[in-house]
């Protein structure tokens, strides 16, 4: 077994990086794979939601943080902490297992017996805010020695690695680490633009990387509601069709890489504006059932081009 290595990027902050990142790291886990989630966001909010849905409050992390068991202490000192906690139980320095209880989808159930709840188990490293202080060109270097010394890419099936909205070391730190990336996008003049900036230095990160780096592709997010049977609201429509006459007519070669939107995409909805956006919440099941269906299909989609992929190399 060989982990998929996969990061949420884009260079555009809110939209929908971390959401995606926490939700694809619920869906692979409750089909029963072993995932862990790196948050290398400095902003660290896929911690605090996953944190949060798995043990409703921060006390734990703060746990975590305080004794320097985050990104931030594996960047920090990884190789004697890495040595000595191996040594007294077997686990893996600086990844907190959190334990779940999920609602089950009632539409997705094989059966009406199916249990209602099921236990999931998703493995992160937690993000800090200090992170931003500590990076250097060595990072990637660390990063690599601690999958390697930990042997992470046989452990888990799936590694998801949350990026900050800006490119800088820790972009290229998760990139050098990634086989594919996921680009979440919402439908407007800037994320076009965003869209092409980052085409640029995936570009220039490719060459140094020999193409090992594949696009899974584009994921639109948070659009407007509309009774339009295709989903797309005419607001977004002219930016769609130059968003995808870019990709195909001047991405896909600068990337090496076919960048396709995913047929799956997520509209704006209230309710999830002010609370942590996990699709599978367990009170209210009713209202967010379409959005974890939803996320489910999305990560039917993720594992078949991760297929196509791997199937063609
Ligand atoms: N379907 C949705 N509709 C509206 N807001 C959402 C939806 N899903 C998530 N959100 C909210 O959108 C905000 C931005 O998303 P987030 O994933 O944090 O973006 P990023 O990580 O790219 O900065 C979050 O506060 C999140 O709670
Ligand atoms: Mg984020």
């Amino acid at each position: 077994m060989s982990a998929n290595v996969i990061s949420i990027l884009n260079m555009k902050g809110g939209v929908g990086k971390t959401t995606i990142s926490c939700n694809l790291a619920v869906e692979l886990a409750a089909r029963d794979k072993k995932v862990l989630l790196i948050d290398i966001d400095p902003q660290f909010n896929s911690t605090q939601t996953l944190f949060k849905y798995c043990y409703n409050n921060l006390d734990r992390y703060k746990e975590l943080s305080e004794k320097g068991r985050t990104i931030v202490g594996l960047f920090r000192n990884e190789d004697e902490v890495a040595e000595k906690t191996m040594l007294d139980n077997g686990k893996i320095p600086y990844i907190e297992a959190l334990n779940c209880s999920i609602p089950e989808i009632p539409s997705l159930a094989d059966t009406r017996e199916s249990a209602r709840k099921k236990k999931i188990k998703i493995n992160i490293i937690p993000g800090d805010l200090h992170l931003i202080v500590d990076i250097n060109a060595s990072a990637a270097d660390k990063l690599g020695a601690y999958f390697f010394k930990n042997h992470l890419m046989n452990e888990y099936d799936y590694i998801l690695i949350d990026c900050p909205p800006t490119w800088g070391q820790l972009t290229t730190v998760a990139l050098s680490k990634s086989n594919f990336y996921i680009i979440p996008t919402n439908l407007d003049e800037f994320s076009t633009m965003g869209i092409s900036i980052l085409a640029n230095q995936l570009e220039e990160k490719n060459n140094s990387l020999q193409g090992k780096l594949k696009s899974l592709g584009v994921v639109y997010m948070f659009l407007n509601s509309t009774r339009a049977g295709n989903g797309i609201a005419v607001a977004h429509r002219k930016f769609k069709e130059d968003l995808e006459k870019y990709l195909k007519s001047k991405m896909d070669e600068k990337v090496k890489s076919e960048v396709k939107p995913f047929n799956t995409m997520f509209h704006k909805k209230n309710y999830f504006v002010t609370r942590s956006a996990i699709y599978r919440t367990s009170n209210a099941l009713s209202s967010n059932e379409d959005y974890a269906v939803k996320m489910s299909d999305f990560t039917d989609e993720v594992i078949e081009r991760i297929g196509e992929i791997n199937n063609a190399k």
